[in-house]
């Protein structure tokens, strides 16, 4: 019989990794503790934006492969293998990681596993979790130490989410024996037989092969953002740096975008969970560099205020600025720990009249800022602006044609936030043209 499989926690990971396995062939159900996601995963609508779920996931709600509940006992006993999928956020006012959703997912799942089966966490959680969470899942489960525990770290980028899990650049095991290996090979046999990479680890490896691929991806981001600070010092243009350091095979060009900083729901707090949970081990020195890391980006938040006070001649008193972006990066609707939103409530807070538009973050950001104004066009948000900023690279702000905006603008002045519209081609429509870390 073909293993069944179920997918505990129904967010951008959790949402994704259930179509992908019912993809892959596998009669899988979904389950979260909130009836409302539920209710409309189950309809075949995914309730945020990620180009390519929606189809996905439509599709096998349709096939019968897909199912979703909120009822851990159901999905106990369908399950040869439960993916954990929840969110591990940052605890309010601390750096560490809040376990709460971890630990109440095995709480509510382990007394209902009476058969054999492999539980397997994909969360990032801090390094020495799993070993924790297995001795809990021996203690609760009928089945004892027949519900075994593994951990699989995932990597997918939202916006590229679909993509992400169904062709991995490698797929990371932790396992503590030899029958959890086998039921994981089985489970990924599509992918690794398309050829994708397998690391096969004990717990505590695979835990911190997330963290650490985090941590080096926010530390490069930092690392050119920091170079963008040098070269505005210097009067150099960290855009051709980055290019020519991008030839560099052993460097690389990819995650070398200067500009406002990352954002979003993992690399921030993640870093800060990474030199939390460090500190409890008694390594904290060797992450000392991360609170640079983490220090060099919020940086970036307040130079993208300073320019833009600067191109208003000292104050935002009386000016209109527009703010293209709330995403904290294109192709996604999530806001959390948004750049863009952040530089967006500085300013206003600092006497600016803010207008916002974003392709598909409007709703999340209005929730979360209700005091900005929220316009339905790009068009609209620069209408009698003395100020623009791109904070967001969606490909529509890209594509804007500087000539056409600049017949609705009150002045021709824009923040390019992101570095990633053409600076020669702004300058001649007659703007006045700053970035980050560009003369
Ligand atoms: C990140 C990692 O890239 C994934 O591998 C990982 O699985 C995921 O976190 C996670 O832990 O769940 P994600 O948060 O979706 O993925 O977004 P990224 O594409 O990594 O971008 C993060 C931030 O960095 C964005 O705000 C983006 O605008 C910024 N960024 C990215 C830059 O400022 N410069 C760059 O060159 C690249």
């Amino acid at each position: 019989m073909s293993i069944r499989v179920t997918v505990i926690g129904t967010g951008y990971l959790g949402a994704t990794h259930a179509a992908a396995m019912a993809e892959l062939g596998y009669d899988v159900i979904g389950i979260d503790v909130e009836p409302e996601k539920i209710a409309e995963l189950s309809a075949g609508r995914v309730p945020f934006y990620e180009p390519g779920l929606d189809e996905l996931l439509a599709k096998h709600v349709a096939s019968g492969r897909l199912r979703f509940t909120t009822d851990y006992a159901e999905a106990g006993s369908f399950g040869d293998i439960h993916f954990i999928c929840v969110g591990t956020p940052q605890l309010k006012g601390e750096f560490a990681a809040d376990m709460r959703y971890v630990d109440s997912s095995i709480e509510m799942l382990a007394p209902h596993l009476t058969r054999p089966c492999l539980v397997v966490g994909k969360s990032t959680v801090p390094v020495g979790t799993a070993a924790r969470v297995a001795d809990r899942l021996t203690a609760l489960a009928p089945a004892g130490s027949d519900a075994e525990l593994a951990w699989n770290p995932e990597f997918l980028r939202e916006g590229f989410a679909v993509e992400d899990t169904l062709r991995p650049n490698r797929l990371v095991i932790g396992v503590t024996s030899e029958r959890a290996e086998q039921v994981l090979r089985e489970v990924y046999a599509p992918l690794l037989d398309a050829g994708v990479p397998l690391v096969v680890t004990d717990l505590p490896t695979s835990e911190l092969v997330k963290a650490s691929a985090n941590a080096f991806l926010a530390t490069k981001i930092s690392f050119i953002n920091a170079m963008a600070e040098v070269c505005e010092a210097a009067g150099a243009d960290v855009t051709l740096l980055a290019k020519a350091l991008s030839y560099d095979d052993r460097i690389g060009g990819k995650f070398l975008g200067a500009g406002l900083g990352f954002g979003g729901g993992c690399l921030p707090k993640d870093i800060r969970a990474f030199m939390a949970r460090a500190g409890e081990l008694g390594a904290d020195q060797a992450l000392t560099f991360l609170r640079e890391v983490d220090a060099i980006n919020m940086r970036r938040r307040a130079r993208v205020v300073e320019l833009a006070r600067e191109q208003c001649n000292g104050s935002f008193l009386g000016r209109r600025i527009a703010v293209l972006g709330a995403a904290f990066k294109p192709d996604s609707d999530d806001i959390r720990d948004s750049p863009a939103l952040n530089v967006a409530a500085q300013i206003q807070l600092q006497g600016g009249d803010v207008s916002v538009y974003d392709p598909k973050a409007m709703d999340n950001a209005r929730k979360a800022y209700p005091s900005l104004t929220y316009v339905d066009s790009a068009a609209e948000a620069c209408r009698g602006a003395h100020l623009v900023l791109h904070l967001t690279e969606w490909a529509e702000f890209r594509a804007m044609d500087p000539a056409t905006l600049g017949e609705v603008v009150a002045e021709r002045k824009i923040v390019d936030g992101r570095n990633a519209l053409d600076l020669a081609q702004w300058r001649a429509a007659g703007w006045t043209y700053r970035a980050l870390g560009r003369p």
